[in-house]
């Protein structure tokens, strides 16, 4: 029975979070909190020679002054240090570890204080003397030093040959900077020392189960001497699936002090973290004049740290989209003096994606032939890479609702066709894929006798709105109302799950609650036949389902008894389950391919003397199987195009590279879209029965809608100027560059 799932169900944590009762990792607290203040390092490459903390030392309140020379003992093997989705290759980063410096914005020291004001203030006394060693941070620099990884994307057929002999060839270099994730909340770990050496570290972070094997790892401790609690997460986009340093810190102080210790990063510091690496991405394109695809060349040099090798997916993507006999993918790094790159919303295939829908518009545009109708004329079936079919793909559907929609048939094919007043108006188009991964979750539920369910799962909800869909899934497969159910998240101590990333949470959690919701039904129906002269005496579990607070018959609604009615006739206090949901990682069996897809339509209008784009409709048409939550689905995916609207136009982290140093680390000159920028975005999600990809037919969406919207955009702006920027973002001075 479905009441919950698929409806508009608002957030269930709603009402916590705007009256501020939901509490973040830097506001809990304990009366013997004292506070950390990081000093980092201003070289971007090189030694710590020596480190003065006298002057730090002698401000009232200051409690103590961490270095490598006096921080707690860590483990010293690389092993100890890989959280559980660190890079395979590499040797992760150790806060306070040594006196090597290895990116600017390294944390060096930690000043410990009574109270935070002055542990900023001795920070600022901290004086290090540095030894400088050659760096560098440029990418186009160092393209050249670039190394291949392996991927598992396979080449078929001879993609060069068939470039060379292709009838309408395009070939171009597409640029996406490097981007920060910028959550609103601050990276921040309030560690709790209860006395007896056993600690509770409430922490930022995406996944508390991994950062409580890796804290115990590191510190050498006992699973049972350390907890890690994140009930709620202030945007983290995937700067928060690794373990991040403050985390480390903040137990080194508390180790140190034997107390407990609060260190929240400044918006400055969390730009010594993660970020999507810049990369060059190089389309060759080669077609018949009918629009029959023949070659994709598809390579990408991507960034990454001196001493971790981290990649993702760029190339690829063409192969589950596009049909042609010859392909071929690779992957570079390039090793560049900064922190290791991470996950950022879809990571590889924001990326990948943009410089390939790019790509398909430019080739559009030399074959003469509309943009979407090239896609359609290319449209595959099957995934090329693996040579495998779909669980499902509604693609064709996403463009034609999408269209229909926009109003696409409209469009004037030449560029600068288009005018509203003063402004020119281009219409773009892109497509969007994303994964449908699903990942080993448990869960357990405990119904009490007044009908109450409490749910509890490890998995953190990172804003995406698990713990509503989560109730809903609850409340249906256990027949009550939503309001008698209660969802944990975010506790090291909670059923097993994995991160919340890649999309995956939704499909691998909500199949666990189902699963477990199952066993409870078990042992209702058996209390329930136990009951004298019971309706459902010789009834089977296939028999009943659980509704309306009831455990009912299937065949006849009149056999019917209260849940709560079984529970005080067998004199059951509580039922309680644990279940899993029997998945593998990452998704099981793997003669189909698994995708969630998108159509993308955008509208600019750009005021061509001052060079200023408007983005003033988006249409993003999705097909990512069963939707559990009309109104948090809808916001997810609204909230990946207003990042695609940023990808597109504003975000870079721009790097000045003499010093090897960011210089807009901060959110008044690092831009990202605000209400001003963001207009008509309609989001709609395209029916996809799913029977194959899971029981449940879900495929997840946190990520498919940032997938292809700064494409989307840019081939706009092509349509509307006949001007083609290749690298992001596209401010006005490109704009307005000669040609
Ligand atoms: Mo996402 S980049 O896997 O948090």
């Amino acid at each position: 029975m479905t009441v919950y799932i698929g409806t508009a169900t608002s957030r269930v944590d709603g009402r916590a979070k705007v009256t501020g009762e939901a509490k973040y990792a830097g506001e809990f607290s304990a009366s013997d909190l004292a506070y950390g203040s990081i000093v980092e390092s201003i070289l971007a490459k090189g030694r710590v020679v020596r480190i003065d903390t006298s002057a730090a030392s002698q401000v009232e309140g200051v409690l103590d002054v961490l270095t490598h020379g006096n921080r707690p003992q860590m483990a010293s093997a690389d092993k100890a240090w890989k959280d559980d989705v660190a890079p395979e290759d590499g040797s992760p980063f150790r806060p306070l570890y040594d006196d090597k410096v290895m990116f600017s914005g390294q944390p060096i020291a930690l000043v410990l204080a009574e109270e935070w004001e002055i542990a900023r203030y001795a920070a600022s006394l901290v004086r290090v003397e540095y030894e400088k060693q050659e760096f560098a941070t440029n990418l186009q620099k160092q393209r050249d030093q670039s190394f291949v990884v392996k991927k598992p994307d396979k080449p078929h057929g001879d993609a060069g040959k068939a470039f060379a002999a292709a009838e309408v060839r395009h070939e171009a270099e597409y640029f996406i900077p490097t981007e920060h994730h910028n959550p609103m909340e601050l990276f921040a770990s309030t560690v709790i020392w209860d006395g007896g050496g056993k600690l509770t570290v409430y922490d930022k972070t995406q996944g508390v189960q991994n950062v409580q094997r890796y804290l115990c790892s590191v510190f050498e401790k006992e699973s049972g001497d350390l907890r890690v609690i994140s009930p709620f997460v202030g945007g983290a986009f995937g700067a928060g699936l690794r373990p991040q340093y403050q985390v480390v810190l903040a137990v080194q102080g508390a180790l140190a002090l034997k107390r407990s210790v609060r260190l929240v990063l400044t918006r400055q510091q969390m730009y010594g973290l993660g970020y999507r690496p810049a990369t060059i991405e190089r389309l060759a394109l080669g077609a018949k004049a009918d629009g029959t695809l023949d070659a994709i060349t598809h390579e990408a040099i991507a960034v990454t740290s001196q001493f971790e090798e981290f990649s993702r997916n760029d190339t690829g993507w063409a192969a589950l989209l596009y049909k042609s006999a010859n392909a071929k993918y690779v992957h570079r790094l390039a090793r560049l003096d900064v922190p290791t790159s991470s996950d950022m919303r879809a990571p590889g295939a924001a990326t990948g994606v943009y410089a390939l829908e790019s790509a398909m518009d430019e080739l559009a545009v030399a074959l003469k032939i509309d943009p979407l109708e090239l896609r359609l004329r290319c449209y595959s079936d099957r995934d090329q890479n693996e040579d495998i079919p779909y669980t499902s793909k509604q693609l064709r559907e996403c463009y034609h609702q999408g269209a229909e929609t926009f109003g696409w048939k409209k469009r004037k094919a030449e560029p600068r066709s288009m005018r509203d007043g003063s402004e020119l108006v281009g219409w773009g188009m892109a497509t969007g894929v994303w994964e449908a991964l699903q990942v080993p979750v448990a869960s357990r539920i405990v119904l009490t006798a007044n009908g109450h369910a409490e749910v509890s799962c490890a998995a953190s909800d990172i804003g995406t709105g698990t713990y509503t869909i989560l109730a809903q899934v609850a409340a249906d497969t256990l027949g009550l109302p939503i309001d008698n159910i209660s969802v944990k998240l975010g506790d090291s101590t909670l059923p097993q799950a994995p991160v919340e990333g890649g999309s995956w949470m939704a499909a691998s959690a909500a199949h666990a609650v189902a699963m477990t919701a199952e066993e409870v039904r078990k042992e209702l129906l058996a209390a329930a036949k136990a009951i004298k002269g019971s309706p459902l005496a010789d009834a089977t579990l296939e028999d009943v389902v659980l509704a309306g607070g009831n455990i009912v018959s299937r065949q006849d609604a009149s056999r019917a008894v209260s849940i709560t009615g079984v529970m005080r006739h067998g004199a059951i206090d509580r039922i309680e389950k644990e279940e899993a949901n029997g998945f593998s990682f990452p998704s099981g069996d793997s003669s189909h391919a698994r995708n969630t897809h998108s159509a993308v339509f955008a509208e600019v209008k750009i005021d061509e003397q001052i060079g200023i784009i408007r983005v003033t409709r988006v249409v993003c048409a999705v097909a990512a199987g069963r939707i559990l939550n009309t109104k948090t689905a809808h916001s997810q995916v609204m909230g990946g195009v207003v990042w695609g609207i940023g990808m597109a136009l504003h975000e870079e982290t721009v790097y000045d590279h003499r010093f090897g140093r960011i210089m807009n680390a901060n959110i008044a000159e690092y831009h990202v879209p605000v209400n001003a920028d963001v207009h008509d975005i309609d989001v709609i999600f395209v029916d996809e029965p799913d029977e194959i990809v899971n029981p449940m037919g879900i495929k997840g969406l946190g990520e498919i809608g940032i997938v292809g919207v700064a494409a989307a955009i840019a081939n706009a702006v092509y349509h509307a100027t006949g001007k083609r920027i290749r690298d992001l973002p596209i401010t006005l001075d490109k704009l307005q560059r000669p040609a």
